[in-house]
């Protein structure tokens, strides 16, 4: 109950620390919006979502990673198969990311000693017992684009779509960016949409945005400037957990893709990840040791530039509250769009109350 010369307020996450009563003289700090919204964690969603990049996980090598509420155990084999796993042996529950071992194409329990093959078969025990008949847990992954993938539906439905693997084989010195972050993985695709913050945050001018979706796929067109020099962008979102970024400053003959990754891994956490891949036109005719040199240089600066942006976005996407009817202005046409289409993401039926159903859904339907 508030008192008639008092506002309760809450602290920057609900329930963690106890409501306190303040002055309504004082400036008041809300997590609650004037539309009624809290800061709530969010369903997680469906669709494929990343877990680590591929050079994490060498032959022999097994990790654990945090992965929407829970661990998943990634392991890859001496002849490199990879595979992601629910972490618990089948035996008596060990979580296999704590002493499991990789030794050819098995994995070895090191609670009992039970050994799995590269299909998730049992096929061994210690001296004396028989293995019994079971398996691992397999999740779907895929690798591409020197990511590991993993699919994620709600009602354990196998994949129903798909993202493109670009060929990186020509490219040089791709660059890895990885951050553990407070707030909501959707951020993310929702900038990637946003064409009003690119000139107020990123400072771009003369911004003018398209957008096409296709079912599993949203894709927005962006041209600007950026210090008076021309910039296009475009940005694919393939479901909320990936988008490539193509941008191009036509002026210098830059391109840079950036593949942008992000996670869930806990109520209000989540993984940012991204690559960069730089090319310049001019390059190409160089010798291929001029070229390699070239962008070895080049890369790491072109890096940090476009770190330096995504950098604006970062405390925004840390502190920010999900609306579900968020007060939107005529520039925010494809936030609308892109809500309607990222509907179809969330779970149908929401586990726990209604506050924690599907966000935007009821933007959406606006
Ligand atoms: S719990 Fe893994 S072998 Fe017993
Ligand atoms: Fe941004």
């Amino acid at each position: 109950m508030t008192e008639p010369s008092t506002r309760l307020m809450t602290g920057p996450h609900a329930g963690e620390h106890a409501p306190r009563l303040v002055s309504a003289r004082k400036p008041l700090l809300h997590t609650r919006s004037a539309s009624g919204d809290t800061r709530m964690p969010l369903p997680y969603t469906n669709g494929w979502f990343a877990v680590c990049f591929s050079h994490e996980v060498r032959p022999g090598a097994l990790i654990t990673v945090p992965f929407m509420g829970q661990d998943l155990v990634v392991y890859r084999t001496a002849s490199g198969l990879l595979r992601v796993i629910e972490p618990y042996c089948p035996h008596l529950g060990a979580h296999l990311g704590h002493g499991g071992t990789i030794d050819g194409e098995h994995l070895t329990c090191a609670f009992h000693g039970l050994v799995f093959g590269p299909d998730g078969a049992c096929v061994r025990a210690c001296p004396g017992q028989t293995p019994p008949r079971t398996a691992l847990t397999s999740r779907y992954a895929k690798e591409a684009n020197g990511v590991v993938m993993v699919w994620r539906h709600s009602e354990d439905i196998p994949p129903e779509w798909d993202f493109p693997s670009l060929d990186l084989d020509d490219r040089i010195y791709p660059q890895y960016g990885q951050r553990e972050l407070d707030g909501y993985g959707d951020a993310v695709g929702e900038n990637s949409v946003d064409m009003i913050h690119f000139g107020s945050l990123h400072g771009l001018t003369e911004a003018a945005m398209t957008h096409e979706m296709e079912q599993h796929t949203l894709t927005v067109s962006i041209s600007a400037r950026w210090k008076g020099k021309r910039l296009n962008m475009r940005l694919t979102n393939f479901g909320l957990g990936h988008t490539r970024a193509e941008n191009e400053m036509p002026e210098f003959g830059l391109r840079v893709t950036t593949l942008v990754y992000a996670t869930p891994i806990a109520p209000l956490r989540w993984t940012f990840r991204w690559i960069d891949i730089p090319s310049v036109a001019r390059f190409d005719g160089w010798p291929s040791p001029a070229r390699k040199l070239a962008y070895r240089v080049l890369n790491p600066m072109a890096h940090r530039w476009l770190i330096s942006f995504s950098s604006e976005d970062m405390p925004f996407w840390r502190t920010r509250a999900f609306l579900k009817r968020p007060a939107l202005m005529a520039g925010d046409r494809s936030i609308a769009a892109f809500r309607r289409w990222s509907a179809q993401f969330y779970p149908a039926t929401p586990p726990g109350d209604a506050d924690t159903e599907p966000v935007l859904r009821a933007s959406a339907e606006r």
